[in-house]
């Protein structure tokens, strides 16, 4: 009884949440009201009930459909707004937020607009609820190295609104070198570099997105279990993975949360950290994925929910300075 109190409470930072995959099916249709926007489900309970995923694509399929309800600056405020209020309430103190601006402006709508509505919530969430915010701009990898560079450059004119690049969607069939020369250039921009990478895909994509886009830290990397040399690599050098324990489990990723291979990603000294990814669609945010995971995995306890928390501070990207105050 003390151990999910203990989840509960701790404070944490969050480093692994699409802000998109925040977007609840209640604020969804509101959206899509206020926007005269037309959706293929005709209530919030018919849109719940398409939320039965069977892997990445099925999900990215319906995640993709919700994002098409936000047009206006108004409406990325109300998301990351709602988004921040659900960390506060699971007591993080800090969340690097990614976005996915061609989800929004291949639908015409502008860079500014996404980037000023997110940024006015992290300020917003800064000042009246205390948990301070970051945003991670992240290249969809189905699409083009060509359009991604054209995303860049339409973000270079915000630099100081966004503190790094990601690569997310579809994995297999996507390899991180398809974007080696675009992560070169956001190093060159001062940016800091993450990729999803063995999620679905092999082990050999955490690989290639250390070596060929300087990633510092990996999303979610779970297949990284399959490779005992870079199992040695990931603990040796430190760098983080971002898990995200009830994504997984809804996605086929584990069979069952009792299979997930958390337990042993710490027990190889890597620096693992739990996220919720998608938590609207994933049925749940920070606190459930904790308390869910550690209920199904008796290996893990105090001392792990310690480490965890401990390596969500070690492996974010605030300045070392605030970390001391926080940690
Ligand atoms: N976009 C949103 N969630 C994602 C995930 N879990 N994997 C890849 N791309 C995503
Ligand atoms: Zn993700």
């Amino acid at each position: 009884a003390a151990l999910p109190a203990l989840l509960a409470r701790m404070p944490k930072a969050e480093l692994h949440i699409h802000i998109e995959g925040s977007l609840e099916p209640e604020l969804i249709f509101k959206l899509a009201q206020r926007n005269q926007v037309a959706l293929r489900y005709a209530s919030v309970e018919a849109l719940r009930q398409a939320y039965a995923f069977t892997d990445l694509q099925s999900f990215l399929d319906i995640y993709y459909a919700g994002a098409s309800v936000l047009l206006q600056e108004q409406d990325f405020y109300d998301m990351a707004w709602a988004y921040f209020e659900k960390a506060k309430a699971d007591n993080v103190v800090h969340a690097e937020l990614f976005f996915d601006p061609q989800t929004h402006t291949a639908r015409g709508v502008a860079m500014e607009t996404v980037m000023r509505g997110l940024s006015r919530a992290c300020n917003d969430a800064h000042d009246q609820l205390g948990v301070s915010g970051a945003l991670i701009l992240c290249f969809l990898r189905h699409l083009s190295e060509e359009d991604a560079f054209a995303t860049l450059e339409e973000a270079e004119p915000f630099l100081e609104l966004f503190i790094g690049v990601g690569l997310d969607s579809s994995e297999r069939g996507h390899p991180p070198g398809k974007f080696e020369r675009v992560f070169a250039r956001a190093k060159e921009l001062g940016l800091h570099r993450v990729a999803h990478a063995g999620e679905e895909g092999p082990a050999a994509y955490v690989r290639d997105a250390l070596d060929l886009l300087g990633a510092q830290r990996i999303d979610h990397g779970v297949r990284s279990i399959d490779d005992p040399a870079l199992m040695r690599r990931l603990a040796a050098e430190q760098i983080p993975l971002t898990v995200c324990p009830l994504s997984n489990l809804k996605l086929c990723v584990v069979g069952t949360l009792a299979d997930h291979p958390l337990p042993a990603l710490l027990a190889a000294g890597l620096v693992a950290t739990v996220n919720s990814d998608d938590p609207a669609y994933f049925g749940g945010y920070l606190n459930q994925n904790y308390l869910e995971t550690f209920e199904a995995l008796p290996q893990l306890g105090p001392r792990e929910a310690y480490i965890l928390a401990r390596n969500s501070f070690d492996a974010s990207f605030v300045s070392d300075l605030r970390k001391e105050r926080w940690t």
